[in-house]
């Protein structure tokens, strides 16, 4: 399919935040995706780059993402209803990629408005591939908004893959999570039993997705490419502080919490359970720098792209990948590790057993290493370097700016 001269025409009239001479500028950089694969090529970009849609890139781990596929010759279509997210983040990502404002398009729009979303890929050139990061995440306010969490995790999906199979939109890689193993043996392999044992509503809806994914790969005869990647705990943000993690409200996870300790937002961490078969008694995670899980959705595209060289663009495949760096860090060793980094001294406070909760949570990422390429290689010193650095430049989050 080629890239006709009304879609570029379409996308500069529905580009937000861009100039009408934005297009004509772009650098043009000769990737020249599949194009030695022979046979009928697809293009994906008049620029000449993939195109990539980013279903909820205003968020946390999208923003960082987005920083890596723009470095990686990549152009980004975001889609945000900045529900859980802010603005604010893209224009920072901007900043930090320093790119042309037509290598990110935005658009706002609720997921779950199918003619929203339509406008979206009826008004975008071809996407190579989409990576759906956009769903509701807070563990406790799913148990207590069920019907909140299946409807807007589930719809946005349903959208999103119906638009794809109408627009011919070939991949999409899925941001799942740790949660669809329930309380597994670790070290954690993809082959672990998944489904089982998920305590809460957020992380059902992610073993749901997964399982409608599968579905849909057959129903598609295999002709898509689907990559499922599993994090685990995300924490620390780019090196520059300009992007990192703003919950809204009291933070849910333990690292945005501490690092509010720290800056003086919260008086004290509370230590959920010191009665846990673990060394220190402390839950054990596996705790992965945010910037090595942006590479792993870069490496996950690069995965795709060869196996359509491969095939000659005749057959996708469908994948899961843990992303996590295979170590299991206690609370207490995070919050040492954070009183390093921010040379505070953090009160922390024993509290009971959280609900839910597990003991010990790590990955076996040899999988990822194997097949995509990809390990974890930041440790856990710079996770809360960067950490900090964020929090102490941005107190209060994108609301600082
Ligand atoms: N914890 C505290 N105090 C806090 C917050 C957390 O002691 O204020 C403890 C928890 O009890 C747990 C550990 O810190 O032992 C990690 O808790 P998080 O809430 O940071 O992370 P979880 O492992 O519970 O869950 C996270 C995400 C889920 C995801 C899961 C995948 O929130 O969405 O990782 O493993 F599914």
């Amino acid at each position: 399919m080629s890239c006709p001269f009304t879609n570029a025409v379409n996308s500069l009239l529905f580009f937000v935040g861009g100039t009408l001479g934005a297009l004509s500028t772009a650098k043009i950089i000769n990737r020249k995706l599949l194009s030695n694969s022979g046979g009928n090529v697809t293009e994906f970009s008049c620029t000449g780059n993939p195109q990539v849609l980013v279903a909820g890139g205003a968020g946390y781990i999208a923003s960082h993402t987005i920083v890596c596929l723009i470095a990686e010759g990549y152009d980004v279509t975001i889609v945000d209803n900045y529900v859980n997210s802010n603005a604010e983040s893209i224009n920072r990502v901007r900043q930090i990629t320093g790119c042309e404002r037509s290598r990110i398009r935005v658009y706002e729009c609720d997921m779950c408005d199918p003619k929203a979303l339509e406008n979206v890929f009826r008004t975008s050139q071809q996407f190579f591939a989409v990576i759906q990061f956009a769903g509701l995440k807070a563990v406790g306010e799913s148990v207590a908004k069920p019907l909140l969490y299946y409807e807007n995790n589930l719809i946005s999906t349903f959208n999103l893959l119906r638009m794809m199979e109408k627009y011919n939109a070939p991949n999409i890689v899925f941001s799942s999570s740790a949660t669809v193993y329930g309380d597994a043996v670790v070290p954690i392999t993809e082959s672990s039993p998944t489904g089982n044992g998920i305590t809460n509503p957020y992380g059902r809806t992610k073993y749901m997705i997964e399982e409608i994914l599968k579905d849909w790969y057959k129903a598609q005869n295999a002709s898509k490419s689907i990559v499922t990647l599993r994090y685990f705990n995300p924490v620390g943000s780019h090196p520059s502080g300009k992007i990192g993690e703003d919950p809204s409200g009291i933070p849910n996870n333990l690292m945005p919490f501490v690092s509010q300790v720290a800056v003086g937002r919260r008086p004290h961490v509370n230590v959920f359970g010191n009665d846990y078969p673990t060394p220190d008694g402390t839950g054990v995670r596996d705790y992965i720098h945010v910037m090595d899980l942006a590479e792993g959705h870069v490496a996950a595209l690069k995965f795709i792209e060869k196996q359509w060289i491969q095939t000659k663009q005749e057959s996708g495949q469908y994948s899961v990948f843990n992303l996590g760096t295979g170590s299991g860090v206690s609370v207490l060793e995070m919050i040492k590790a954070m009183e390093a980094a921010s040379g505070k001294t953090l009160k922390t406070v024993m509290a009971p057993r959280r609900e839910g909760d597990i003991a010990t949570c790590y990955a076996d990422p040899s999988k990822a290493k194997n097949e995509l390429g990809w390990t974890a290689s930041r440790n856990l010193q710079q996770m809360c370097t960067d950490l900090w650095k964020w929090q102490s430049d941005n107190p209060q989050g994108y609301t600082s700016a």
